[in-house]
């Protein structure tokens, strides 16, 4: 049977696929034994994931440097048509003065997992210098000490990258009990198809939903159904790769969001949850564009943003590291973007004479209440209740279950 879709584009036309064919694999791994190889983080190993599914279309690779210096300069790259698509995170790949020795004048490397396998092969490979201060500066705007990914993954990190066409030898899989929550882009648009959506709407979140999230994507329900869309389908996708030490473990933001389907805070009916297997940068409005771009390639045509997406406090200092109003105005400016529609969202917080979660109203401040990820987790801790009307009870439980066995370790 053929299907016609009537899903947004991919960035470049056709999703990007990177993983062999079952048939090719055997030779690939014998090939990848004669080649000099890298060992490849966890982060690199998430990179890997996005990039083999497509999510990064039509990048076909760990970023080359002219890709890197359009990425870092413009948060776009060029196609060959004179057209651009947005792409504000360097997806990029570090090498040590050692490997960088080690595969010489080769054309090809083996980039191999955690337990020493082959898990890929870069192709027409490209090294060249990785200035880490230049790299975070022009990402984060910052430079203080403490950035989550930036201590993670960059400054203990080799002082070359290495960029080139990446042949994934086999589907990336973490065998930790949520590989089926790891739906691909095409996996996405299949099912959206089979669903016939004339509409997707994606929420991206790396923490628990609250109501003041389901108020969002509740409203966004609502407007579609009164643009007179039928049938539109939310994208619940939650961030499943490097998320920082203080943030909620992935496996239990997934049994949250369970209960919050359950629970009815959101339609089951109408609503798909996949995993997101991209790490977190914390870069704001340049993470955000990232954020939305690679949900174009899984089929959304509509991004839900809020309150400083992306964001988090300033490392050192006692601020909010980026305007939390700059996120949404900058997805809805962004070059590259233009065919999304971005649905910016006011500050949601608790109103204490409703009772609920409702979008703030500055003409009566003093009646709202921010419960910040903090507060949050202090009263999850010391065993007292939120509001009523915060969060739906049975997705309350598994946090308190949670910050409870961190006390007792
Ligand atoms: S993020 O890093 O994934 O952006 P988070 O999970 O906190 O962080 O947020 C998910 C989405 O909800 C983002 O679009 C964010 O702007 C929005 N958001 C979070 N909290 C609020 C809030 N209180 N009011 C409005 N929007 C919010």
């Amino acid at each position: 049977v053929t299907r016609t879709s009537a899903l947004i584009d991919p960035d470049g036309g056709a999703l990007v696929e990177l993983v062999a064919p079952p048939s090719d694999r055997e030779a690939l791994t014998q090939e990848a034994s004669t080649l000099p190889s890298i060992s490849l983080k966890q982060i690199d190993i998430e990179w890997v994931h996005v990039l083999s599914e497509g999510w990064a279309s039509p990048l076909k690779g760990f970023m080359r440097e002219n890709e890197y210096l359009q990425c870092l300069h413009f948060n776009c790259l060029k196609m060959e048509d004179g057209s651009v698509v947005n792409m504000s995170l360097p997806i990029v790949l570090s090498i040590t003065d050692q490997e960088k020795e080690s595969i010489g004048a080769k054309e090809s490397v083996a980039l191999l997992g955690p337990s020493g396998g082959p898990v890929a092969i870069l192709r027409r490979i490209e090294i060249y210098p990785h200035n880490k201060e230049e790299r975070i500066a022009r990402t984060w705007g910052c430079t203080a000490p403490g950035l989550p990914y930036v201590e993670e993954a960059i400054t203990p990190a080799g002082n070359w990258l290495i960029g080139g066409d990446l042949q994934v030898i086999e589907p990336i899989k973490y065998n930790d009990g949520l590989d089926h929550y790891r739906l691909s882009p095409h996996q996405l648009r299949d099912e959206f198809d089979k669903r016939e959506a004339d509409a997707v709407f994606a929420f991206q979140l790396r923490n628990p939903v609250h109501n003041g999230h389901a108020l969002l994507m509740n409203d966004t329900r609502r407007r579609l159904l009164e643009m007179g869309y039928k049938n539109p389908i939310l994208l619940l996708h939650p961030l499943g790769g490097f998320v920082k030490a203080d943030d909620v473990p992935l496996d239990v933001r997934m049994e949250q969001h369970k209960k919050v389907l359950e629970d009815g805070v959101l339609d089951p009916e109408t609503t798909l949850v996949g995993i997101f297997p991209s790490p977190m940068h914390y870069a704001g409005p340049t993470e955000v564009q990232w954020h939305a771009k690679a949900r174009i390639n899984a089929g959304a045509n509509f991004y839900i943003v809020g309150r400083d997406p992306a964001g988090m406090g300033h490392p050192t200092e006692k601020r909010d590291l980026y305007n939390p109003d700059h996120g949404k105005k900058v997805l809805s400016m962004a070059p590259g973007l233009e065919k999304l529609n971005i649905l910016p969202f006011k500050v949601a917080a608790y109103d204490t004479v409703a009772k609920k979660m409702a979008f703030f109203d500055p003409s009566r401040s003093q009646d709202f209440l921010f419960i910040s990820g903090t507060k949050m987790r202090n009263f999850a801790k010391s065993g007292e209740n939120p509001p009523d009307g915060f969060m739906c009870p049975g997705g309350w439980k598994i946090l308190v279950d949670y910050y409870t066995s961190l006390q007792s370790e």
